[in-house]
């Protein structure tokens, strides 16, 4: 079967789309481990804007295979959305996750549970070897908590409070977020659409 690239440089990521594509494609890459380097910059308005950027950018260094990207972000609907496709930007790249948590909780101070809710989003782009371009999106919905609470996952894991579950993203085991997740579903949607076509 056919070869993908998905253009991330993050191990964890590559991880979770492993688990997902390896019954489906025999040869899953990183633009690292396909040797390729790509300068991006994420200027789309959209979370599928953003994965075609970066799938696109990458689909013009390679030959052959699917490209893939993604793109992803926390949406609070008290605070109109925000930081949405911002998310890794806000309060600026190098701060840590720890600060962009104390704040954003801060920011709801005193907003009852109802109100508190929030859904991660991941859309997913590919360019396929003859031009095709797919993208795709899913979310997760849950609600922010009143403190960080876990220490799995990454980002904005630990506030992200799954109501079904009774936990946060980040008290998940790698597994059990990979079953739920705005990436994951929206994975196996793409594997889908690719099943088609
Ligand atoms: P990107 O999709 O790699 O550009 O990252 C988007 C940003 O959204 C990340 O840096 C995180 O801040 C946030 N984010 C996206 N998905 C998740 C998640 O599963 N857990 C925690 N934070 C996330």
């Amino acid at each position: 079967m056919e070869r993908v690239i998905f253009a991330t440089g993050n191990e964890g990521k590559m991880r979770e789309i492993r688990s997902i594509l390896a019954d489906t494609y025999t040869e899953i890459l990183s633009m690292k481990e396909a040797e390729i380097r790509a300068e991006v910059t994420e200027d789309g308005k959209t979370y599928e804007e953003n994965a075609l950027i970066k799938a696109r950018a990458v689909a013009e260094a390679v030959s052959g295979g699917i490209v893939m990207a993604d793109d992803s972000g926390l949406e609070i609907d008290f605070l109109n959305r925000e930081p949405g496709v911002y998310s890794a930007r806000y309060m600026g790249e190098n701060t840590s996750y720890h600060v962009k948590n104390a704040n954003l909780i801060s920011r709801l101070e005193g907003v009852p549970e109802e109100k508190r809710t929030a859904r991660f989003v991941c859309a997913i782009a590919a360019v396929l070897p003859d031009g095709r371009e797919l993208t795709v999106r899913a979310a997760i919905e849950g609600r922010i908590g009143y403190e960080e609470k876990g220490s799995n996952g990454f980002g904005y894991d630990p506030i992200f409070y799954v109501p079904e579950l009774g936990r946060t993203t980040a008290e998940l085991t790698e597994e059990e977020k990979n079953l739920i997740s705005h990436r994951g579903k929206a994975l196996r949607l793409m594997k889908e659409e690719l099943k088609k076509i």
